[in-house]
């Protein structure tokens, strides 16, 4: 049986006696670090899996068991990736790594519920470290949080209907940290039957595609904020021209995909994720293509696809008031394009035609330019269609399905709305990603929150982690929580609305959702991947 083993240490030049954790795993010894800014424990940078030399691009290999003690002291890895805004290439393919964050109280005797993270930034960008996703919020309530690296862009999602390359390979790394999860975290005191994954945008859409995946269900509830896989950005087609088009910026003529994979998996990553920057490609999952003996991950649209997984299974799921108000709030009046209308409904319809355009521009706009002047509504119609709307019909399904589900609208404007400090967004309400911030310990955010948003750190971590726990967010109220959150039910689409108060409401924006409701239904025939299947 393994045992968490506390060593006494002697750390550094202060001569200060340290509790070293030493952990005893299937793979080999493991030793983290105890944290300085509460009562936990760090296992950082743990290899969960490795990627294959001879295919990059595909399926990632065993890590092989430690022979020695695995220093996990560094959480600094991520996968190789351009950065969102310089374009700059980090990062390398070391880095299928995880964090462990454990609360001294968790030993065998008293196992803890674990906490699962998936990162988002459009399956393109970012890594599950500290900087971005510190635990000290989230550990103080006695659960284990592990956070994750997957491959994301290039190495992450090139998807090429091929055995080698067929797609999803970072969806897949984010299975096998699950598994590594599953097999492991008992050594650490986790409880292996109370594992509930959790995600936000990409990461939202990721939780609900393992929902979806007919591989093993290694968790027992799912938090998906801010993205489902029926988000019209949650998948892509298949692009087999993609390492013919690299090979080309890189001065090679290979006019086949296979020679043109082969010759990329030989070069330095870096070289040819800046080659691929020109391509301007988008990477999502995609539909693959089966394989025999090849492990797949998404083989239908996910409006075709069942989720026997559901079934009594509790979910925790919403979006922030205001999501796509940060690609409207900096725009200059120049950008503005009449062709938002129809760029965005060619994401999830097929032969759009103008008079559909029209319905949801006059729904919005009415007979108004597109312009500066409607930047609010314009940010109303890209939230409904982006993300609102998609999370508004997996409701129904996860209930069709048998899932529990608690629904929230978070909407509380503070000093750690995340990304609308990144913008420079002021006024009221919160952007997509804001939530994250009283959720996580950001290092771009202040180390000491004021009064009001520790409050607000408070609710949502008690409530995160009563869910993990009880898989109820409320189990009971209480003076930090008093308004019970009820579950969805066939009649009331309860929800919470999360600001400075909490309050139970029903329905929201119901009129917005009622349009779509009606435009998905009448234009059901053109909506990609349908196939006869009731929305
Ligand atoms: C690594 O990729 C190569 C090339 O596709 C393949 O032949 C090999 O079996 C892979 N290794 C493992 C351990 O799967
Ligand atoms: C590759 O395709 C281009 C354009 O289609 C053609 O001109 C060229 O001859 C092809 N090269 C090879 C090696 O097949
Ligand atoms: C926000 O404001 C800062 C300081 O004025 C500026 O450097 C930054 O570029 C702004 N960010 C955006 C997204 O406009």
């Amino acid at each position: 049986m393994n045992v968490l083993i506390f060593l006494l240490f002697i750390y550094g030049s202060w001569a200060l006696p340290r509790l070293d954790p030493l952990v005893d795993t299937k793979k080999g010894l493991i030793r983290g670090v105890q944290a300085t800014d509460g009562d936990y424990a760090m296992f950082m940078g743990i290899p969960y899996a490795k990627v294959n030399e001879s295919n990059p691009f595909g399926a990632a290999v065993p890590y092989p068991d430690f022979k020695e003690t695995y220093l996990a002291n560094d959480d600094t890895s991520i996968c190789i990736q351009n950065q969102q805004r310089t374009k700059e290439v980090t990062g390398s393919l070391d880095c299928l790594k995880l964090n462990i964050y454990v609360p001294n109280s968790a030993n065998t005797r008293n196992k803890l519920p674990v906490l699962f993270w998936i990162h988002g930034g459009r399956f393109q960008h970012t890594s599950g470290g500290r900087r971005q996703y510190g635990p000290k919020y989230l550990v103080k309530k006695d659960i284990i949080l592990v956070t994750i690296n997957y491959r994301v862009g290039l190495y992450g999602f090139m998807c090429l209907d091929t055995p080698e390359v067929p797609g999803n390979q970072g969806l897949k790394d984010q299975l096998r940290a699950l598994r590594w999860v599953k097999e492991n975290i008992d050594s650490f005191g986790g409880d292996v039957n109370k594992i509930t994954i959790f995600g936000s945008s990409a990461g939202g859409v990721s939780v609900d595609y393992h929902l979806l995946s007919k591989q093993e269900k290694i968790f027992d509830k799912a938090i998906t904020q801010s993205g489902t896989s029926l988000a019209p950005w949650a998948f892509i087609d298949s692009d087999r021209t993609l390492p013919i088009r690299i090979a080309e910026k890189l001065g090679v003529v290979i006019n086949d995909s296979e020679q043109a994979v082969e010759y990329l998996s030989n070069l330095d990553p870096k070289t040819v994720v800046a080659a691929s920057l020109d391509l301007s490609v988008t990477y999502r999952p995609c539909i693959e293509k089966e394989f025999e003996g090849i492990e797949s991950f998404i083989t239908d649209y996910p409006v075709n696809t069942p989720i026997p997984k559901v079934k009594d299974t509790p979910i925790l799921i919403g979006y922030n008031n205001l999501e796509k108000l940060f690609e409207y709030a900096n725009k200059l009046p120049e950008e503005y394009n009449e062709d938002v209308f129809v760029n965005n409904l060619n994401l999830a319809f097929n032969a759009v035609d103008e008079k559909l355009v029209k319905i949801a521009r006059n729904f919005y706009i009415g007979d108004e330019d597109v312009s500066i002047d409607v930047k609010y509504d314009l940010a109303e119609f890209d939230s409904d269609f982006t993300f609102i709307h998609p999370i508004h019909r997996s409701i129904p399904k996860y209930l069709e399905n048998g899932g529990k589900v608690f629904y929230y609208v978070f909407k509380y404007g503070g000093g750690r709305n995340y990304a609308k400090l990144r913008e420079n967004i002021t006024g009221p309400g919160a952007i997509h990603s804001d939530e994250k911030g009283y959720l996580f310990d950001m290092a771009v955010l202040p180390e000491t929150p004021t009064v009001e948003d520790q409050a607000i750190i408070d609710k949502m971590t008690t409530m995160w982690t009563n869910f993990v726990k009880y898989g109820d967010p409320t189990p009971e109220t209480s003076d930090l929580l008093p308004v019970k959150w009820i579950a969805v039910t066939e009649d009331a689409l309860n929800y919470l609305e999360i600001d400075s108060e909490q309050t139970l409401k029903k329905r929201p924006i119901h009129a917005r959702m009622a349009f779509w409701d009606l435009y998905y239904k009448m234009n059901k025939e053109h909506l990609k991947g349908y196939r006869n299947t009731e929305l």
